[in-house]
Protein backbone atom coordinates (compact mmCIF):
# COMPACT_ATOMS: atom_id res chain seq x y z
CA UNK A 1 0.00 0.00 0.00
CA UNK A 2 1.03 3.45 -1.10
CA UNK A 3 2.57 5.81 1.59
CA UNK A 4 -0.09 8.57 2.28
CA UNK A 5 2.18 11.99 2.70
CA UNK A 6 1.03 15.42 3.46
CA UNK A 7 2.86 18.50 2.56
CA UNK A 8 2.92 21.21 5.02
CA UNK A 9 3.62 24.58 3.49
CA UNK A 10 3.50 25.00 -0.19
CA UNK A 11 5.98 27.20 -1.12
CA UNK A 12 9.92 26.92 -3.34
CA UNK A 13 10.81 23.97 -1.47
CA UNK A 14 7.78 22.67 -0.72
CA UNK A 15 6.72 22.52 -4.50
CA UNK A 16 10.48 20.53 -4.59
CA UNK A 17 9.78 18.16 -2.60
CA UNK A 18 6.15 17.40 -3.73
CA UNK A 19 7.00 16.74 -7.41
CA UNK A 20 9.77 14.10 -6.45
CA UNK A 21 7.54 12.68 -4.34
CA UNK A 22 4.73 12.27 -7.10
CA UNK A 23 7.04 10.66 -9.43
CA UNK A 24 7.93 7.78 -6.04
CA UNK A 25 5.29 5.31 -7.13
CA UNK A 26 5.74 3.70 -3.64
CA UNK A 27 3.90 7.32 -2.31
CA UNK A 28 0.13 9.11 -2.62
CA UNK A 29 0.63 12.95 -2.03
CA UNK A 30 -2.62 13.05 -0.84
CA UNK A 31 -3.01 16.52 0.71
CA UNK A 32 -1.06 19.59 0.13
CA UNK A 33 -1.27 22.97 3.36
CA UNK A 34 -0.62 26.05 3.45
CA UNK A 35 -1.62 29.16 5.68
CA UNK A 36 -2.58 31.02 2.76
CA UNK A 37 -5.23 28.99 0.75
CA UNK A 38 -4.25 30.14 -2.64
CA UNK A 39 -0.64 28.84 -2.08
CA UNK A 40 -2.17 25.55 -0.95
CA UNK A 41 -4.66 25.55 -3.99
CA UNK A 42 -1.87 26.17 -6.59
CA UNK A 43 0.33 23.22 -5.45
CA UNK A 44 -2.58 20.76 -4.65
CA UNK A 45 -3.85 21.59 -8.22
CA UNK A 46 -0.11 20.59 -9.68
CA UNK A 47 0.17 17.33 -8.16
CA UNK A 48 -2.96 16.15 -7.88
CA UNK A 49 -3.57 16.17 -3.73
CA UNK A 50 -6.84 18.13 -1.65
CA UNK A 51 -5.98 21.68 -0.86
CA UNK A 52 -5.63 22.44 3.26
CA UNK A 53 -5.46 25.07 5.65
CA UNK A 54 -3.22 23.06 7.95
CA UNK A 55 -1.68 20.45 10.09
CA UNK A 56 -5.12 18.91 11.42
CA UNK A 57 -6.62 18.71 8.41
CA UNK A 58 -3.44 16.76 6.88
CA UNK A 59 -3.36 14.66 9.73
CA UNK A 60 -7.35 13.94 10.07
CA UNK A 61 -6.73 12.60 6.23
CA UNK A 62 -4.70 10.40 7.67
CA UNK A 63 -1.24 10.79 6.38
CA UNK A 64 1.53 8.59 7.53
CA UNK A 65 3.84 11.03 6.61
CA UNK A 66 4.29 15.30 6.80
CA UNK A 67 6.80 17.30 5.12
CA UNK A 68 7.15 20.49 6.69
CA UNK A 69 8.55 23.06 4.87
CA UNK A 70 7.06 26.11 6.16
CA UNK A 71 9.71 29.01 7.15
CA UNK A 72 12.44 28.13 10.24
CA UNK A 73 10.31 29.44 13.35
CA UNK A 74 7.16 27.52 11.81
CA UNK A 75 8.74 24.07 12.47
CA UNK A 76 9.09 22.72 15.91
CA UNK A 77 5.58 23.00 16.58
CA UNK A 78 3.77 20.82 13.40
CA UNK A 79 6.89 18.60 13.82
CA UNK A 80 6.33 18.10 17.35
CA UNK A 81 2.55 17.85 16.91
CA UNK A 82 3.27 15.46 13.65
CA UNK A 83 5.38 12.91 15.60
CA UNK A 84 3.15 12.43 18.41
CA UNK A 85 -0.11 12.05 16.31
CA UNK A 86 2.12 8.59 14.85
CA UNK A 87 3.25 9.95 11.65
CA UNK A 88 6.50 10.50 9.60
CA UNK A 89 8.24 13.58 9.48
CA UNK A 90 10.49 14.99 7.03
CA UNK A 91 11.52 18.99 8.07
CA UNK A 92 13.06 21.32 5.93
CA UNK A 93 16.27 23.15 7.96
CA UNK A 94 16.38 24.33 10.31
CA UNK A 95 15.33 21.47 12.69
CA UNK A 96 14.62 24.51 15.53
CA UNK A 97 16.02 27.99 16.17
CA UNK A 98 16.92 27.65 19.25
CA UNK A 99 18.77 25.05 21.33
CA UNK A 100 15.36 24.53 23.37
CA UNK A 101 13.37 24.21 20.52
CA UNK A 102 15.87 21.43 18.70
CA UNK A 103 15.96 19.33 22.02
CA UNK A 104 12.68 19.49 22.06
CA UNK A 105 12.17 18.02 18.46
CA UNK A 106 14.81 15.06 20.01
CA UNK A 107 13.06 14.05 22.34
CA UNK A 108 10.00 13.96 20.21
CA UNK A 109 11.66 11.48 17.96
CA UNK A 110 13.38 9.51 20.28
CA UNK A 111 9.83 8.65 21.55
CA UNK A 112 7.98 8.47 18.36
CA UNK A 113 6.72 5.78 16.19
CA UNK A 114 7.56 7.76 13.07
CA UNK A 115 10.60 8.17 11.84
CA UNK A 116 12.15 11.92 11.62
CA UNK A 117 14.55 12.95 8.95
CA UNK A 118 15.77 16.83 8.63
CA UNK A 119 16.47 18.57 5.13
CA UNK A 120 20.41 18.89 5.09
CA UNK A 121 20.29 18.02 1.22
CA UNK A 122 23.59 18.76 0.44
CA UNK A 123 24.94 15.37 2.37
CA UNK A 124 22.88 13.92 -0.95
CA UNK A 125 24.59 16.17 -3.45
CA UNK A 126 27.21 14.50 -5.99
CA UNK A 127 29.95 17.09 -5.10
CA UNK A 128 29.69 16.67 -1.23
CA UNK A 129 29.11 12.79 -1.88
CA UNK A 130 32.01 12.76 -4.05
CA UNK A 131 34.12 14.32 -0.74
CA UNK A 132 33.06 11.92 1.34
CA UNK A 133 33.61 8.78 -0.73
CA UNK A 134 37.21 10.03 -0.99
CA UNK A 135 37.47 10.45 3.25
CA UNK A 136 35.74 7.50 3.65
CA UNK A 137 38.10 5.35 1.35
CA UNK A 138 41.46 6.59 2.72
CA UNK A 139 42.13 9.04 -0.17
CA UNK A 140 42.03 11.69 1.48
CA UNK A 141 42.58 12.39 5.26
CA UNK A 142 41.15 15.57 6.18
CA UNK A 143 43.33 18.09 7.96
CA UNK A 144 42.79 21.35 7.63
CA UNK A 145 39.43 22.64 5.48
CA UNK A 146 37.67 26.35 4.30
CA UNK A 147 34.20 26.08 3.94
CA UNK A 148 32.68 29.05 2.27
CA UNK A 149 28.66 29.96 1.81
CA UNK A 150 27.29 33.32 0.97
CA UNK A 151 24.06 34.58 0.42
CA UNK A 152 23.22 36.96 -2.62
CA UNK A 153 21.06 38.73 -0.76
CA UNK A 154 18.32 38.33 1.85
CA UNK A 155 15.51 39.84 -0.35
CA UNK A 156 13.81 36.35 -1.78
CA UNK A 157 11.63 35.07 -0.14
CA UNK A 158 11.27 38.22 1.70
CA UNK A 159 10.87 36.93 5.34
CA UNK A 160 14.70 35.75 5.13
CA UNK A 161 15.44 39.06 6.10
CA UNK A 162 13.32 38.92 9.05
CA UNK A 163 15.25 37.57 12.17
CA UNK A 164 12.16 36.92 13.84
CA UNK A 165 11.28 34.28 10.95
CA UNK A 166 14.65 33.02 10.46
CA UNK A 167 16.06 32.81 13.48
CA UNK A 168 19.03 34.86 12.77
CA UNK A 169 21.35 34.48 9.60
CA UNK A 170 23.13 31.83 10.66
CA UNK A 171 19.85 29.24 10.55
CA UNK A 172 18.96 30.75 6.72
CA UNK A 173 22.18 29.61 5.08
CA UNK A 174 25.21 28.89 7.34
CA UNK A 175 23.52 25.79 8.78
CA UNK A 176 24.13 23.79 6.11
CA UNK A 177 27.69 24.22 6.20
CA UNK A 178 28.01 23.65 10.07
CA UNK A 179 26.15 20.35 9.19
CA UNK A 180 28.98 19.78 6.29
CA UNK A 181 31.32 20.06 8.68
CA UNK A 182 29.92 17.19 10.68
CA UNK A 183 29.93 15.37 8.03
CA UNK A 184 32.71 15.51 6.52
CA UNK A 185 35.15 16.06 9.70
CA UNK A 186 32.76 14.49 12.36
CA UNK A 187 32.28 16.30 15.77
CA UNK A 188 32.88 19.67 16.93
CA UNK A 189 34.96 20.71 19.95
CA UNK A 190 35.87 24.49 19.97
CA UNK A 191 34.45 27.36 17.91
CA UNK A 192 35.54 30.89 17.93
CA UNK A 193 35.43 33.60 15.15
CA UNK A 194 34.13 37.18 14.58
CA UNK A 195 30.91 38.80 13.03
CA UNK A 196 29.19 41.73 12.39
CA UNK A 197 26.46 43.44 11.72
CA UNK A 198 26.67 46.03 7.94
CA UNK A 199 23.47 45.71 5.56
CA UNK A 200 21.00 43.63 7.17
CA UNK A 201 19.53 44.90 10.79
CA UNK A 202 21.05 41.49 11.99
CA UNK A 203 24.70 40.24 12.15
CA UNK A 204 25.00 39.38 8.41
CA UNK A 205 29.15 38.74 7.84
CA UNK A 206 30.92 35.78 9.93
CA UNK A 207 34.52 34.77 9.79
CA UNK A 208 34.68 31.61 12.37
CA UNK A 209 37.24 28.96 13.29
CA UNK A 210 35.79 25.29 13.94
CA UNK A 211 37.91 23.17 15.33
CA UNK A 212 36.80 19.17 15.24
CA UNK A 213 37.00 16.06 17.42
CA UNK A 214 39.47 14.48 14.94
CA UNK A 215 41.90 17.41 15.15
CA UNK A 216 40.53 19.14 11.88
CA UNK A 217 40.99 23.07 11.73
CA UNK A 218 38.21 24.37 9.42
CA UNK A 219 37.38 28.01 9.03
CA UNK A 220 33.72 28.71 8.00
CA UNK A 221 33.15 32.25 6.28
CA UNK A 222 29.67 33.46 5.33
CA UNK A 223 28.02 36.80 3.91
CA UNK A 224 24.61 37.47 3.74
CA UNK A 225 24.64 40.22 1.25
CA UNK A 226 27.31 39.08 -1.52
CA UNK A 227 25.74 38.67 -4.86
CA UNK A 228 25.37 35.46 -6.46
CA UNK A 229 29.32 35.37 -7.79
CA UNK A 230 29.97 31.97 -8.58
CA UNK A 231 30.56 30.36 -6.31
CA UNK A 232 29.10 31.19 -3.53
CA UNK A 233 29.40 27.81 -2.35
CA UNK A 234 32.75 26.78 -2.02
CA UNK A 235 34.33 23.64 0.49
CA UNK A 236 38.23 23.12 0.23
CA UNK A 237 40.04 20.12 2.26
CA UNK A 238 42.98 19.67 2.44
CA UNK A 239 44.87 16.57 3.36
CA UNK A 240 49.05 15.95 3.09
CA UNK A 241 49.66 16.85 -0.62
CA UNK A 242 46.09 15.90 -1.62
CA UNK A 243 42.97 17.72 -1.59
CA UNK A 244 39.25 18.07 -2.61
CA UNK A 245 37.72 21.33 -3.66
CA UNK A 246 33.99 22.00 -4.48
CA UNK A 247 32.63 25.13 -6.24
CA UNK A 248 28.51 25.49 -5.48
CA UNK A 249 27.09 22.01 -6.14
CA UNK A 250 28.47 22.03 -9.79
CA UNK A 251 31.92 20.39 -9.75
CA UNK A 252 34.49 19.25 -7.71
CA UNK A 253 38.26 18.08 -8.16
CA UNK A 254 40.25 16.16 -6.24
CA UNK A 255 44.16 16.60 -6.48
CA UNK A 256 45.61 13.22 -4.72
CA UNK A 257 49.33 14.44 -5.44
CA UNK A 258 51.43 17.81 -6.47
CA UNK A 259 52.66 15.67 -9.31
CA UNK A 260 49.68 13.90 -9.98
CA UNK A 261 46.19 14.47 -12.72
CA UNK A 262 43.66 15.94 -10.72
CA UNK A 263 39.93 14.03 -11.29
CA UNK A 264 36.74 14.65 -10.49
CA UNK A 265 32.95 15.50 -10.74
CA UNK A 266 30.87 17.79 -13.10
CA UNK A 267 27.56 18.19 -12.38
CA UNK A 268 26.71 20.76 -14.41
CA UNK A 269 23.93 18.73 -16.29
CA UNK A 270 22.13 17.20 -14.24
CA UNK A 271 18.57 18.24 -13.28
CA UNK A 272 18.56 20.73 -10.49
CA UNK A 273 16.34 18.60 -8.01
CA UNK A 274 19.01 15.94 -8.17
CA UNK A 275 22.07 18.09 -8.34
CA UNK A 276 21.03 19.25 -5.24
CA UNK A 277 20.31 16.47 -3.29
CA UNK A 278 16.78 16.45 -2.93
CA UNK A 279 15.76 13.31 -4.70
CA UNK A 280 17.88 11.21 -3.05
CA UNK A 281 16.98 12.97 0.39
CA UNK A 282 13.13 12.58 -0.18
CA UNK A 283 13.94 8.68 -1.70
CA UNK A 284 15.82 7.54 1.18
CA UNK A 285 13.13 9.43 3.66
CA UNK A 286 10.39 7.15 1.98
CA UNK A 287 12.49 4.02 2.55
CA UNK A 288 12.98 4.96 6.19
CA UNK A 289 9.29 5.76 6.75
CA UNK A 290 8.67 2.28 5.26
CA UNK A 291 11.09 1.05 7.44
CA UNK A 292 13.55 -0.17 5.07
CA UNK A 293 16.49 1.85 6.25
CA UNK A 294 17.17 3.92 9.47
CA UNK A 295 16.89 8.12 9.00
CA UNK A 296 19.69 8.94 6.96
CA UNK A 297 20.11 12.50 8.52
CA UNK A 298 19.06 11.81 12.22
CA UNK A 299 17.07 13.89 14.84
CA UNK A 300 21.08 14.24 16.38
CA UNK A 301 22.43 15.38 13.12
CA UNK A 302 19.49 18.63 13.32
CA UNK A 303 20.90 19.08 17.02
CA UNK A 304 24.45 19.24 17.14
CA UNK A 305 23.40 21.60 13.77
CA UNK A 306 21.09 23.88 16.04
CA UNK A 307 24.25 23.66 18.73
CA UNK A 308 26.87 24.84 16.47
CA UNK A 309 24.82 27.88 15.43
CA UNK A 310 23.87 28.53 18.69
CA UNK A 311 27.67 28.44 19.55
CA UNK A 312 28.89 30.37 17.09
CA UNK A 313 26.20 32.97 18.04
CA UNK A 314 27.81 32.38 21.77
CA UNK A 315 31.36 32.61 20.43
CA UNK A 316 30.44 36.43 18.63
CA UNK A 317 28.75 37.78 21.25
CA UNK A 318 30.80 37.10 24.17
CA UNK A 319 34.39 37.48 22.25
CA UNK A 320 35.63 33.83 23.43
CA UNK A 321 36.13 30.44 22.20
CA UNK A 322 32.98 28.42 22.97
CA UNK A 323 33.40 24.38 23.74
CA UNK A 324 31.42 21.88 22.75
CA UNK A 325 28.70 20.13 23.43
CA UNK A 326 27.00 22.76 24.67
CA UNK A 327 25.03 22.59 28.42
CA UNK A 328 21.48 20.67 27.72
CA UNK A 329 18.56 23.68 27.26
CA UNK A 330 17.48 24.10 31.22
CA UNK A 331 14.17 22.55 31.84
CA UNK A 332 13.27 21.12 28.07
CA UNK A 333 10.87 17.93 28.23
N1 LIG B 1 17.26 22.58 2.07
C1 LIG B 1 17.25 23.57 1.21
O1 LIG B 1 18.03 23.62 0.28
C2 LIG B 1 16.18 24.65 1.34
C3 LIG B 1 15.93 25.49 0.26
C4 LIG B 1 14.92 26.45 0.41
C5 LIG B 1 14.22 26.55 1.62
N2 LIG B 1 14.54 25.72 2.64
C6 LIG B 1 13.81 25.83 3.93
O2 LIG B 1 12.46 25.46 3.68
C7 LIG B 1 11.56 26.29 4.42
C8 LIG B 1 10.61 26.98 3.45
O3 LIG B 1 11.36 27.80 2.57
P1 LIG B 1 10.75 28.28 1.16
O4 LIG B 1 11.89 28.89 0.42
O5 LIG B 1 9.98 27.17 0.52
O6 LIG B 1 9.76 29.43 1.65
P2 LIG B 1 8.48 30.01 0.88
O7 LIG B 1 8.23 31.34 1.46
O8 LIG B 1 8.66 29.87 -0.59
O9 LIG B 1 7.31 28.99 1.31
C9 LIG B 1 6.84 28.87 2.62
C10 LIG B 1 5.35 28.54 2.57
O10 LIG B 1 4.89 28.26 3.91
C11 LIG B 1 3.64 28.92 4.10
N3 LIG B 1 3.47 29.13 5.53
C12 LIG B 1 4.08 30.06 6.32
N4 LIG B 1 3.73 29.86 7.61
C13 LIG B 1 2.90 28.78 7.64
C14 LIG B 1 2.24 28.08 8.67
N5 LIG B 1 2.38 28.45 9.95
N6 LIG B 1 1.45 27.03 8.34
C15 LIG B 1 1.31 26.65 7.04
N7 LIG B 1 1.93 27.28 6.00
C16 LIG B 1 2.72 28.33 6.31
C17 LIG B 1 3.74 30.18 3.29
O11 LIG B 1 2.44 30.70 2.98
C18 LIG B 1 4.49 29.71 2.05
O12 LIG B 1 3.61 29.23 1.05
C19 LIG B 1 12.45 27.22 5.22
O13 LIG B 1 12.62 26.70 6.51
C20 LIG B 1 13.77 27.24 4.46
O14 LIG B 1 14.88 27.49 5.32
C21 LIG B 1 15.47 24.77 2.52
Amino acid sequence: MALKVGILGAGFIGRVHALNLRRDERVALVGVADAVPEAAARLAAEVGATPLDGLDKLLDLGVDAVYVTTPNTHHVEPVVRALQHGAHVFSEKPMATSLEGAWTIREAAGRARGVYQIGFNRRFANVYRFAKDLIDGGRLTPLAAQLKHNRGELQHPAWTADAGVTGGYLYETPVHLFDMARFLFGDVAVIQGVARQVVYPELDEFAMVLTCRSGVIATVTSVAHATWLFPSERVEVYGAHAAVVTEELERATFSPGPREAADGVDCAAMPFERKWGYVMEDRVFVDAALGERPPAVTADDGYRATELVEACYQAVRERRPITLPLPAPAGPG
